[in-house]
């Protein structure tokens, strides 16, 4: 793990390999571990920077929102202190709000984007309520409540039922939270902007990814993307949910890596 000072915290990342560097920003409660299927695979042949987000992993939390465009100002700063101007960028989920953030406050510095299991809308009313429920509760009890009740829909019942070892990695990544992360990043979540409008707009190699069965960013999400995003490739991975990376990782790390040999 390496750690450098960005702005008011301390953030933790790995950085493996040489090449080309692809920058993969994990979702909500995990972190930079996440993505260890995939730097494994690509580090042979790219640069591969796995940051913890403000409030996860390794990396310090801050006071109020975590908001999707201070998430993104911290990895572009975290580029120029690594004298990375351009790279492709990947988010899952959360990390892909954060992605869209990204693009939208750094476009040059974007050579192409990976989103996966995500969605360019911001939250419904509903949705925020749900949200600032998930704050108190998370803030008087820990992760633990949050983590049972969010981990069915994060992985397929046939991962449920036969992986116990991937189910006690994403659990473990869940309760180790620091409950002041989460509660930062789910009000961030909640404010976030609607990208939508901006998706014909992308004008950069993106490739999208999601799990056939996922429950919290579905199919259809990932379609409205693919139909908007000019030269986009859509790739529906079957018998995976939300965390579809680390289900079906075989799969995830065959088509990143076919995607970013047209990139680079
Ligand atoms: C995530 O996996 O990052 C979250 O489920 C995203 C969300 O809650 O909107």
């Amino acid at each position: 793990m390496k750690q450098l000072q960005i702005d008011d915290i301390c953030m933790a990342f790995e950085d493996v390999g040489a090449g080309t560097p692809i920058i993969l920003v994990h979702g909500y409660p995990f972190n930079r571990t996440l993505w260890t299927e995939q730097s494994t695979a690509l580090k042979e042949t790219h640069r591969v920077i796995t940051p913890d987000l403000r409030g996860f992993g390794d990396s310090d939390s801050s006071d109020g929102p975590a908001t999707m465009d201070r998430m993104a100002q911290d990895i572009a700063k975290l580029m120029d202190v690594l004298q990375i101007p351009q790279a492709v960028i990947g988010g899952l989920s959360m990390g892909g709000y954060v992605v869209l953030a990204f693009l939208k406050q750094f476009p040059s510095r974007v050579q192409a984007l990976v989103l996966a299991d995500t969605r360019p809308q911001g939250d419904t009313e509903e949705g925020k309520k749900i949200r600032a429920q998930q704050v108190e509760q998370i803030l008087a009890e820990g992760m633990a409540g949050v983590t049972d009740a969010m981990l069915p829909k994060l992985l397929t019942p046939e991962t449920v039922s036969r992986r116990p070892d991937i189910v006690k990695r994403v659990r473990d990544m869940m309760v180790k939270t620091k409950p002041a992360g989460a509660a930062a990043a789910l009000q961030g979540m909640a404010s976030r902007e609607d990208h939508t409008e901006a998706l014909s707009q992308i004008n950069v190699p993106t490739l999208i990814l999601v799990g056939r069965e996922d429950p919290i960013t579905p199919v259809s999400e990932s379609e409205t993307m693919h139909n908007q995003i000019s030269g986009s490739k859509l790739v529906v991975i079957e018998d995976a949910s939300h965390v579809s990376n680390i289900e079906k990782a075989g799969i995830f790390n065959q088509e990143l890596t076919t995607f970013l040999s047209s990139v680079n």
